[in-house]
């Protein structure tokens, strides 16, 4: 039997065979309830994203896929008000919080606070509802940590679908995939939506094309000769600290660009780079970087001042529109001008390679999957200014090896590379990376765990585990 079937004859949801089981019986031996309790299961993968990158935020395609790691979540419900926390990992500590109408968040960099946004967007979601069920849960992942694998999203969509099972909720994936989102800003990364769209809607041996505005998604099977393989650079990609800082400023700066635009071309009511690409559908990206570059310097001033009086508003009213307010205030350092051109013709140049590398991939036509992820890479690089010295040398040794095209993916400043290759070559591309990256970074340390092909895998579900055998 393939995998597939031995699921379906267990009855298990996609992503869940025996192991993925037994992982979830083991989280969940560790939860005190009674003997005739409900104790449910969420699973939720990470992601590798394809190319597509840093557009999610403007409104613009993306092709990730779900990876076959995964965050699971155990939850039973319990009568105390309360979400009592625990973690198979011993670095990250037990916690215990109240479930009130606004949770406030620990302090910055707290594992937890992934959990209290999960369920604060369930709450905010579910406004009219009072009588919240609290829950005891305990965490387990396989998806590694700070690698730009988006195990923090994983973490948030494992949360929200189990506390919404606690509480007999259901919702359809697409408004999950939004509302988790949306409560992700709780932590101060103003992100898209990309990697909770995938983990919710991930499909086994499919990579997913997603447009935004309104969400939705088209699986594109992968071609059975694609290897793919990631590689972490082992720079952590610190998603609370300067990389949230650098993220941050980045969103700030492609919806100034398309704010610019917008005036520029006499539209109303553009605030991110997709409106503009939504009401001009037949503009291309060259001519939208032209009228930028005419429009404006290709730098603005950090205090919004410039901007302002270029589009004609009170610098107050932009400052409140863009950086919002409270503790998911952004703070832009101002010792830098915002890049405004380079990063309007990174995001418009990636939506032409995202729509152009979605028929490619359906083709199965590798090689040219290959030169866009390359180009992706270059126009990061360069223009979005997100790639670091190590991830550059990740990409050359992984072509090097063999690969088509190799690329950093997720927010970059650090995190994991992706290379797609021909099957046949996945040995040689990761010989090439052991040697060339890893023993000059870690000479002596199996490069074993930090690298390895990866598959795409299902996405989120959840079961009810006292009702499995
Ligand atoms: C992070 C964010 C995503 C996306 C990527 C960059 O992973 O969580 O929403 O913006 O960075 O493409």
């Amino acid at each position: 039997m393939v995998q597939a079937e031995k699921e379906t004859a267990m009855n298990l949801p996609d992503g869940w065979d025996a192991e993925e089981l037994a992982r979830a019986k083991l989280l969940g031996a560790k939860i005190p309830t009674s003997a005739n309790a409900q104790i449910f299961a969420a699973r939720a993968p990470g992601r590798v994203n394809l190319i597509g990158e840093h557009t999610d935020y403007s409104g613009l395609p993306v092709l990730p896929v779900a990876i076959d790691r995964s965050t699971i979540v155990i939850a039973a419900g319990n009568d105390t008000g309360e979400v009592e926390l625990a973690n198979a990992d011993p670095a990250w500590p037990a916690r215990r919080f109240e479930i009130e109408r606004h949770i406030a968040p620990y302090e910055t960099g707290d594992w937890a606070n992934y959990v209290k946004a999960a369920i604060q967007g369930v709450l905010d979601q579910f406004s009219a509802r009072s009588n919240w069920r609290g829950a005891s849960m305990v965490v387990g992942s396989t998806v590694p940590p700070a690698a730009g694998l988006s195990s923090s999203s994983a973490l948030t969509v494992a949360t929200a679908m189990a506390f919404m099972a606690v509480n007999q909720l259901k919702l359809d994936p697409l408004e999950t995939a939004a509302m988790v989102a949306r409560s992700e800003r709780y932590v101060g990364t103003h992100g898209g939506g990309m990697d909770q769209a995938v983990s919710i809607l991930g499909r086994r041996d499919h990579a997913l094309f997603i447009e935004f505005d309104p969400l939705r998604v088209r699986a594109i099977k992968m071609p059975a000769n694609a290897a793919l393989i990631v590689a972490d650079s082992r720079q952590i990609a610190d998603k609370s600290g300067t990389v949230r800082a650098e993220y941050n400023r980045r969103v700030v700066e492609c919806s100034l660009a398309a704010r610019i635009l917008g005036h520029a071309l006499k539209l109303d009511g553009v605030r991110i780079l997709g409106d503009l690409v939504r009401a001009l559908p037949h503009r291309n990206a060259a001519d939208l970087v032209e009228t930028l570059a005419a429009a404006a310097p290709a730098r603005l001033n950090a205090n919004l001042k410039e901007a302002a009086s270029i589009l004609g508003v009170a610098q107050s009213s932009l400052d409140a529109e863009l950086l919002s307010e409270g503790s998911t205030r952004i703070v832009l350092d101002s010792s830098r001008p915002l890049e405004i051109l380079k990063r309007a013709r990174h995001v418009l140049s990636e939506t032409n390679r995202v729509i152009r590398a979605a028929d490619v991939l359906e083709a199965g036509h590798l090689d040219e999957m290959g030169t866009l992820m390359n180009a992706s890479h270059q126009s990061l690089a360069g223009d979005f200014e997100c790639s670091t010295a190590r991830l550059d040398a990740l990409v050359e040794c992984a072509r090097r090896g063999g690969a088509l095209g190799a690329r950093l993916t997720g927010a970059g400043f650090g995190g994991s590379i992706v290379a797609l290759c021909d099957v046949t070559r996945a040995e040689a591309v990761i010989e090439s990376i052991d040697r060339g990256y890893y023993a000059q970074q870690h000479p002596g340390a199996p490069p074993e765990p930090w690298r390895a092909v990866f598959h795409s895998g299902a996405g989120a579900s959840v079961l009810d585990l006292s009702a499995t055998a």
